[in-house]
């Protein structure tokens, strides 16, 4: 098998990322953040599209250095197309044409929810690999999406369920700043979840047909819930921190569950997978795990470094599309939003 050294950019949201892989194994994986954002309790898109334009040269620059490759080995250059905020991919499309342009090799265009469901392939040199079976359901749970995807093959993909409104990730991030904790909420409501009672509190389940979700719902409740709480006690955040975010944290978690433990006796599937930023939740993994092990699952989780925005998920995902024979064209625009 011909090796094939890929070079994926991602630049969707608010992370400027290249990667390079020789097939599926990754040589580098360069991930630059945007603190701009925590200055406003949210990612503002003109500041990402401006802080990327700053960083996507450098950024690919480090990837092939700490790869160890020039750009003459690079045989692909993979891209995140969409789902995302225009500016921001408009970034990375502009640069991956510019490259594929001055070096004379193909492009190939990546769905970004794709990418991180093909994470789980990804290998590193020297590492025990162990990767789903087709066909397996995968839980994404990002700062933007929610969905159960049943994945037949690499680039064979169905949404079976997805959110009606806000995504997991959002409903901890919007939840925390309602708790006055800083932008991004997810990782502290998890790291404060761990010293509290997660039955403290109880807040309401959406009531959602089939296999959807929706979280504004609970954001609601959980705002109307403080509110009526600081009448009484001016205090009651900082007093039940740990527990609202435990209590909170649960209940985010079973709605997730509930669904994808539905569809899993419906499907008849075991492999499990979960993808995307929220799974680096902790509270998620040990409840995939539990779940796994009652039900007799085999439970996939990817690398904490793989589960966040990354390109290296780009590029494995671009290696696949590419040895289909999918070649994108220099016409190719950006989409903010993209179905598979
Ligand atoms: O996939 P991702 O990096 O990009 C976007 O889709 O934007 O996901 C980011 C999301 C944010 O909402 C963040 O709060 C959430 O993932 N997140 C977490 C944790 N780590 C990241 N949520 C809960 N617990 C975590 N440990």
């Amino acid at each position: 098998e011909k090796s094939l050294v890929i070079l994926g950019i991602e630049s969707s949201c608010d992370d400027t990322s290249a990667s390079v892989i020789r097939n599926e194994y990754i040589l580098s994986n360069i991930i630059a953040n945007q603190d701009v954002h925590k200055l406003y309790g949210g990612v503002i898109p003109e500041l990402a599209s401006r802080a990327h334009q700053q960083s996507i040269i450098p950024v690919v620059d480090r990837a092939l250095s700490v790869a160890g490759v020039t750009r003459k080995e690079i045989d692909v250059v993979a891209f995140t197309r969409g789902p995302g905020l225009l500016g921001s991919l408009l970034v990375g499309t502009s640069f991956a044409k510019g490259f594929s342009l001055g070096l004379n090799i193909p492009m190939v265009e990546v769905n970004h929810l794709q990418g991180h469901v093909l994470a789980h392939f990804l290998r590193e040199e020297g590492k025990p690999m162990r990767y789903p079976a087709f066909p397996f359901l995968c839980l994404l749970v990002s700062g933007g999406n929610s969905q159960l995807v049943l994945v037949k093959d690499y680039l064979e993909m169905t949404v079976v369920g997805q959110t009606l409104d806000d995504a997991a990730g959002e409903a901890f991030d919007k939840c925390a700043k309602v708790m006055g904790l800083p932008y991004p909420g997810g990782p502290l409501i998890d790291k404060l979840a761990k010293e509290g009672n997660p039955k403290a509190f109880k807040f309401n389940k959406p009531v959602i047909q089939g296999y959807n979700y929706s979280f504004s719902g609970l954001k609601t409740s959980f705002l109307y819930f403080l509110r009526d709480a600081l009448v009484l006690n001016p205090n009651f955040i900082e007093e039940n921190q740990a527990d609202l975010c435990a209590s909170l944290q649960a209940t985010i978690i079973d709605i997730l569950m509930d669904k994808l433990i539905k569809l899993a006796k419906e499907y008849g599937v075991t492999e499990i997978a979960v993808a995307g930023g929220v799974s680096a939740n902790s509270g998620l993994r040990q409840r995939m795990i539990d779940e796994g092990a009652k039900r007799g699952w085999n439970v996939y989780i990817p690398d904490f470094r793989y589960t966040t925005d990354n390109a290296a998920m780009i590029a494995i995902a671009g290696y696949y599309s590419y040895l289909k024979g999918n070649r994108a064209s220099l016409d190719i625009a950006p989409l903010a939003r993209m179905v598979f």
